[in-house]
């Protein structure tokens, strides 16, 4: 049934709604619009209830246990989506297993100036340079704080917390202080499972100090002093070579971090294979299928060598549930998704989520969690 529901709902989406967004609106107006459209629809009564019983699936074998957090399904909304964390209940619906909501900075940002998005469809992928617009952390946490903690227990929430996108965050003991002034409002909110530090932002006034070893352990020991309760992960860059990347993650494993969000936007364009034409003016970095074999391939190498002291949220490139097995079976305990949601339509989560099932029963695993790592 949901085989039928999801495949009805995809032809509509990819034949009548992404067309009109796509050809019609700039990129930047359609984020706009699904995001006032989320808003619209969430106060509908029983739209969510609807949503739910026609997209998202459950199933026991999808159920998991991290860090103490408890997960319907593997499959989360990647950080960028939901900056200001609008859409909870929505996102909660549509089916996916955890969101990451943000990233979020201490002080309210603009932004980059416009446009913050250039399509590459044949890539599928998008080149993004929104320069961490956000509502700042006070007036998010406001939001956050009116949604029901004990529906919050049912959906994850992790909050990616980044440095604010301004000259005077260019100073390190700044940047530092931004971050943890952000982690102080939000450290006490029951609604929030667990942090994610954005350390790897492009574009941004600054760039990305916090990933070379001795700053990140600047960064780090000024966290683990937060004493935060909640488990931690670091947002990775994706385009350092594993010698640098490993760099980072030993300076990590010597924290109070649980884990690793593996990675962020590619950079890098000399070497990603386009189909579509990227002008040199765009300004921006890749999502989607360029970042697919960085990620893939610095989630086996992390795996291999921290094994089960890092968790590890595999991120980049998942467009279906072939791509975020792979991702589980080379040591991702949870993945998460933006583009292919934007590309394909939200009814993908649980078309994921049920395809995933079948991968796992094709393989002869009892549950999700048996087939972490199974391929290092
Ligand atoms: C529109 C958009 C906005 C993003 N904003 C953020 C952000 O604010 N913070 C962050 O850590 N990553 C951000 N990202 C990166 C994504 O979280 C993700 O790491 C990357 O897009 C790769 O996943 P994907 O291929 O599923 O899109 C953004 C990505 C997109 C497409």
């Amino acid at each position: 049934m949901i085989k039928l529901i999801s495949s009805t709902t995809s032809y509509l989406y990819k034949r009548a709604f992404k067309p009109v967004m796509f050809k019609v609106l700039p990129p930047d107006n359609a984020h706009t619009n699904i995001l006032i459209a989320g808003s619209i629809w969430q106060k509908i009564p029983f739209a969510n209830k609807l949503l739910a019983g026609v997209w998202a699936y459950k199933n026991p074998t999808l159920e998991q246990t991290i860090d103490g957090i408890r997960y319907p399904n593997p499959v989360g909304l990647s950080a960028g989506f939901d900056k200001n964390i609008r859409l909870l209940p929505t996102l909660k619906s549509v089916g996916f297993g955890f969101m990451t909501g943000g990233s979020v900075t201490y002080d309210e940002c603009d932004g980059n100036p416009r446009p913050w998005f250039y399509r590459l469809p044949k890539s599928k992928s998008l080149v993004v340079n929104v320069g961490l617009a956000n509502e700042g952390v006070k007036r998010i946490r406001e939001r956050v704080q009116r949604y029901p903690s004990w529906k919050a227990n049912q959906f994850p929430l992790t909050v990616s917390v980044a440095k604010t996108n301004s000259q005077g965050t260019c100073v390190d003991a700044e940047a530092i202080a931004d971050y943890v002034g952000s982690l102080r409002h939000l450290k006490k909110q029951k609604q929030i499972s667990s942090f994610e530090i954005n350390i790897s932002c492009p574009n941004t006034f600054g760039g990305e100090p916090f990933t070379t070893p001795k700053r990140l352990d600047a960064l780090l020991s000024a966290i683990d002093a937060l004493q935060l309760q909640k488990p931690v992960v670091i947002k990775m860059p994706i385009d350092l070579h594993w010698k640098e990347f490993s760099a980072l993650l030993d300076v990590i494993v010597d924290h109070d971090i649980r884990g690793v969000t593996i990675g962020n936007l590619r950079k890098n364009r000399s070497e990603a294979k386009l189909t579509d034409t990227l002008p040199n003016e765009v300004p921006g970095n890749m999502s989607g299928l360029p970042t697919q074999k960085l990620s893939d391939d610095l989630i086996r190498q992390t795996y291999k060598k921290y094994g089960d002291r890092l968790t590890i949220i595999g991120v980049g490139g998942i467009f279906n549930a072939e791509d975020a097995y792979r991702k589980i079976c080379l040591g991702a305990s949870l993945v998460a998704i933006v583009t292919s949601m934007i590309f394909e339509g939200p009814q993908i989560v649980g078309q994921m989520n049920s395809d995933l099932v079948k991968l796992l029963e094709r393989d002869g695993f009892a549950s999700i969690s048996d087939a972490i790592g199974s391929q290092v």
